[in-house]
């Protein structure tokens, strides 16, 4: 398994260039399933996460065509069956559903197994596909759903900790072709959410209210092929914005969407550190000593959980006293063990970290868990003193294009080791 060996302490400065969202990408090419006619999506990540999505669809019958970032997916005919071999290695894939039951009506798909981030129940996405007028059950670790037809419906998505990003994503890609009209309250407002839609709207749908609590579906009979350019990936931004804070001399964001980014610009801001906002692109640089600071993860628009990880980074070599609620995913916090052995002095209560800034890190051999983890690891490790080895690194690749390689034109001495 390759690893990411960081020599510590180097200055970052320059500038890089974001790379299409991840989590926007998942359900936009899972989507292309709900028309038989060709679609083109271009800045697709290379990643394993949305190589292991065009597996998927291939093995429902879709034809798929990558040249680079580019991708043209043709659905004409598909299976609605999907088994554990194909789905197992990504609980995103879970995002098949929707599209599979509007289109076809019936979909078996296995059952996502557990999260090293916490328990992921999808209850709320059978909820709605069962307000939608489909017939759930789950029989040998498989999901089967099946609906003669589908009826709009008034559903409400809220669940213990929030509304659900890919359940909302898997009601919309449903009812976009069920008889009537569908409410969705307590819908997921995230960015990616937003572009779904707008790539549902190009095939033909009619969906409204995408980026608020409200999304109004109004079913049509079917949907045709388009083209669409997915939005940069807010978390991939943050992530590099985090390593110009930690470490930075000045570090520029391009290709970035501003917009999607206020929660972690104002948490570094209220850090100190200067941050500049252009059309498409942010930058950060110091501006004298950074301050502890209290945060708290939300759903969209509040500081994403995506990025507590790298902010616990940050925080461990802030100075005075920091603390990081979580509470989409309260038990996400597997880099915590990983960064004490690099000297951070951080405690759990619950689902909250108080962190005690230290003056250094001290670079180890550390093991990465989860892709947003693993990704504060390698922050951790740019900041330590002396050389950190990052091992599983399979973990970054699930959502980070040329992790290293963007890191490496910002300065950082950062290598991948081939197993
Ligand atoms: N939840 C339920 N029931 C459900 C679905 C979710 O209780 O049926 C709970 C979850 O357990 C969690 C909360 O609701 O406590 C929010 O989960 P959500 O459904 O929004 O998560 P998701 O849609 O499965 C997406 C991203 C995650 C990101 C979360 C939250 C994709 C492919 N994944 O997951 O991204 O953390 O939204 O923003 O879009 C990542 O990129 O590293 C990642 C984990």
């Amino acid at each position: 398994m390759d690893k990411i060996r960081i020599h510590g302490g180097r200055a970052l400065s320059g500038s890089i260039k974001v790379s299409g969202s991840k989590n926007s990408a998942l359900p936009i090419l899972a989507a292309t399933l709900l028309t038989k006619d060709p679609c083109t999506i271009r800045r697709v990540p290379d990643l394993s996460d949305t190589n292991y999505m065009l597996q998927i669809l291939k093995h429902l019958g879709a034809e798929v065509e990558r040249a680079s970032g580019t991708v043209t997916i043709a659905a004409a005919k598909i299976d609605s069956i999907a088994p554990y071999d194909v789905v197992r290695r990504m609980r995103a894939s879970v995002c098949v559903l929707g599209p599979l039951l509007g289109r076809c009506k019936e979909a078996t798909v296995s059952m996502p197994g557990g999260c090293v981030i916490g328990d992921r129940p999808i209850d709320l996405h059978l909820k709605g596909f069962e307000a939608l007028g489909a017939a759930v059950r789950v029989e040998g670790g498989n999901i089967k759903i099946f609906a003669p037809k589908l009826k709009g419906a008034v559903i409400d998505l809220k669940g213990k900790f929030g509304p659900t990003v890919l359940g909302t994503d898997n009601v919309i890609m449903a009812a976009a072709l069920a008889d009537g009209t569908t409410v969705i309250d307590d819908a997921a407002q995230e960015p990616e959410v937003v572009d779904l839609a707008n790539f549902l709207n190009k095939m033909g749908a009619k969906i409204e209210g995408a980026g608020t609590r409200r999304i109004i579906i109004e079913g049509v009979k079917e949907l045709h092929g388009t083209e669409h350019d997915i939005i940069p990936d807010r978390i991939e931004a943050g992530t590099f914005l985090v390593a110009g804070a930690i470490c930075g001399k000045g570090v520029t964001i391009k290709r970035a969407e501003p917009s999607h980014l206020t929660a972690v610009i104002d948490a570094l801001q209220n850090c100190g550190y200067r941050i500049a906002v252009e059309d498409k692109s942010v930058s950060v640089s110091p501006n004298g000593a950074a301050k502890p600071l209290n945060i708290a993860t939300e759903c969209y628009p509040g500081f994403p959980t995506d990025m507590q990880a790298q902010m616990c980074a940050l925080l461990s070599t802030t100075r005075g006293s920091s603390s990081i609620t979580e509470n989409i995913f309260p038990q996400r916090y597997m880099h915590v063990a990983e960064m004490k052995r690099m000297g951070a002095h951080m405690e759990l209560e619950g689902a909250t970290a108080r962190i005690e800034g230290v003056d250094q890190l001290l670079g180890a051999p550390v093991m990465a868990s989860d892709l947003r983890a693993s990704a504060a690891l390698v922050l951790a490790g740019l900041k330590a003193e002396g050389i950190t080895e990052v091992s599983r690194v399979y973990h970054i690749d699930r959502g980070y294009e040329h992790l290293d390689e963007k890191l490496s034109e910002l300065g950082a001495e950062i290598e991948r080791v081939k197993a």
